[in-house]
């Protein structure tokens, strides 16, 4: 876990994916790296998600491929056969980390309330994602947060985009921010991967400033 946090701590944002067409995997994985963000969070939500996930994690080693949107265990031994190397989840589910932390490896399950971060600090986990981020509070949540869970890291998703993100990342908890505001569906669908890694590019300056 240590050594991918620090991997998620130096990007500082983890695009969050839902590719419809498994063609783009290459494409895409190859605009992220090229605009400074060698990080993908392939989301469960399409079927192409799994094939995508192979692609990505095969064909660019250098970037680090997560499966998003994970809900069950049998979802989770997909993604890591697949060569995830995270798992994401908009929840918490037992069973999910439980079988995370057999198999060792990283989850960031969703948490939104401090119960929820509680459970996931009892059943093992260090870094939880904060979903959906905005309509929980956002920033002064996680300033509380980091008041009451001073050793729980995390990853504030939902509702962050190239206007706030540089403010979720001055909180001293957030180890990195998701967001599918890189790699949109528009641009997706219009296969515009050029233009994904220009956002690309300027959501890494925006992490620096
Ligand atoms: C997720 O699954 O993490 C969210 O859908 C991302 O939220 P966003 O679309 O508001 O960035």
């Amino acid at each position: 876990m240590n050594e991918l946090l620090e991997k998620i701590q130096e990007i500082r944002i983890v695009p969050v994916i839902a590719l419809d067409n498994v063609n783009s995997a290459a494409p895409l994985a190859e605009a992220l790296c090229e605009g400074g963000i060698p990080c993908a969070e392939v989301t469960f939500r399409t079927d192409a998600a799994e094939e995508a996930i192979h692609i990505m994690a095969s064909q660019y080693p250098q970037m680090l491929v997560g499966a998003g949107t994970v809900l069950t265990t049998e979802q989770a031994c997909r993604a890591v056969g697949a060569g995830a190397k995270f798992i994401v989840s908009p929840g918490l589910d037992l069973d999910v980390v439980k079988y995370c932390l057999e198999k060792n490896i990283p989850f960031f399950p969703g948490c939104a309330t401090p119960t929820e971060i509680i459970k996931a600090k009892k059943a093992g986990i260090s870094v939880i994602k904060f979903f959906p981020a905005e309509l929980y509070g956002g920033i002064r949540a996680l300033k509380t947060f980091a008041e009451v869970f001073p050793d729980i890291k995390i990853m504030p998703t939902g509702g962050i985009n190239l206007d706030n993100m540089a403010e979720y990342l001055k909180c001293s908890n957030v180890c990195a921010c998701g967001g599918s505001f890189i790699v949109n569906k528009e641009l997706l669908n219009k296969h515009d991967f050029n233009a994904i890694k220009e956002l690309a590019k300027e959501a890494k300056k925006c992490t620096v400033c």
